[in-house]
C-alpha cells in the first residue's frame, strides 16, 4: 500500500506501460483515473474494479487541451483531488527530416510534446493544493540519437528537459517533476515499430543486440520504477531522469 489514499491520473492506460502503471498504483492503494484515446482503457478500469479498487475512466486525446482538462476534472469530481500524474500516452512513426511528411511531424509533436504542456497546465493548479508528483514517460531515445525516427526523438528529448525546467518552476508549489526513460519494452508499441521496418524480424534482432541485458523490458518493470518516482519514497527527487533501459544508453 505504497500510495494508499492517493489519486493518480495515468494517460495511455489502455495498453502496455500505461496499463501496467494504472494496475500497479491501484494494487498499491491509489484511486486511479485511467485515460486513453482508445476504449481499451475500459478493460483496465474493469480489471481495477474487479480487485475491489477505485477507478474512473476518461476517453480522450492528450493532444487536446479540453480533453486534458476533463482528465484532471475527473480526478477532482470522482476522488476529491489529485496527487500524481503519470503521462505515458505517445505515438511514433518512422521518418527522417527528408522522408517524414509535415503532417506526421506535427501529429507526433502534438501527441508526444504539446500534450505535456496541456496536461501539466491542467494539473498543476490541483496538484499544488497538497503537493504532488508529475512523471513523464519519455524514452531512451530522448537521451541518445536514433535513425529514422526524427519526430519521436525530438519530442522525447524535449520532454526530458521540460521535466527539469518544470521541476524548477514548481518546486515552490510542492510539486516534484521527473522523467522516466524506458528502453525497448515488450508492448504493442514496440511490435508496431518493428512492423514498420522492411524486415521486422531483423529489426527485432538488431534492437535486442543493443541491450546489454540481452532482452526487452517488461511493462511491469517500468511500472515499478514509476511507482517509486511518483510515490513519497522519492520525496527528495525532482528534475531527475531515471533510465530503465537494460543498459542501452550505458555504451
Ligand atoms: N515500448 C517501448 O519500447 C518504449 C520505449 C521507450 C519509451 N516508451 C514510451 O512509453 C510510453 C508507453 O508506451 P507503450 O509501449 O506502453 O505503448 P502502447 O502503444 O502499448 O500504449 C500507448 C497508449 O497510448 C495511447 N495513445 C496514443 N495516442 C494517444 C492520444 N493522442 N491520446 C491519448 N492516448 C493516446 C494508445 O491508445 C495506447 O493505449 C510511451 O510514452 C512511449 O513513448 C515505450
Amino acid at each position: 500500500m505504497r500510495v494508499q489514499g492517493k489519486t493518480v491520473l495515468v494517460t495511455g492506460a489502455g495498453s502496455g506501460i500505461g496499463r501496467a502503471i494504472a494496475l500497479l498504483f491501484a494494487v498499491e492503494g491509489a484511486s486511479v483515473v485511467a485515460s486513453d484515446i482508445s476504449d481499451n482503457v475500459v478493460q483496465t478500469v474493469e480489471q481495477i474494479r474487479a480487485q475491489g479498487r477505485q477507478a474512473a475512466v476518461v476517453i480522450g486525446d492528450v493532444g487536446d487541451q479540453s480533453a486534458c482538462n476533463q482528465m484532471v476534472n475527473t480526478a477532482l469530481e470522482s476522488f476529491g483531488g489529485l496527487h500524481a500524474v503519470i503521462h505515458a500516452a505517445a505515438i511514433s512513426r518512422k521518418g527522417t527530416v527528408t522522408t517524414m511528411k509535415e503532417e506526421d511531424w506535427l501529429d507526433i509533436l502534438n501527441v508526444n510534446l504539446n500534450s505535456v504542456f496541456y496536461l501539466s497546465k491542467a494539473a498543476v493548479p490541483l496538484l499544488s493544493r497538497e503537493g504532488g508528483a508529475i512523471l513523464f514517460i519519455a524514452s531512451q531515445l530522448g537521451l541518445v540519437g536514433t535513425q529514422d525516427s526524427i519526430a519521436y526523438s525530438a519530442a522525447k528529448g524535449a520532454v526530458v528537459n521540460m521535466a527539469r525546467s518544470m521541476a524548477l518552476d514548481h518546486a515552490q508549489d510542492g510539486i516534484r517533476v521527473n522523467s522516466l526513460c524506458p528502453g525497448p519494452v515488450d508492448t504493442p508499441f514496440l511490435h508496431a515499430s518493428f512492423l514498420r521496418q522492411a524486415d521486422p524480424e531483423r529489426a527485432r534482432m538488431l534492437s535486442l543486440d543493443k541491450i546489454p541485458l540481452g532482452r526487452f523490458g517488461t511493462s511491469q518493470e517500468i511500472a515499478n520504477a514509476a511507482l517509486f518516482l511518483a510515490s513519497d519514497e522519492a520525496s527528495f527527487i525532482t528534475g531527475a531522469t531515471l533510465v530503465a533501459d537494460g543498459g542501452y544508453t550505458a555504451r
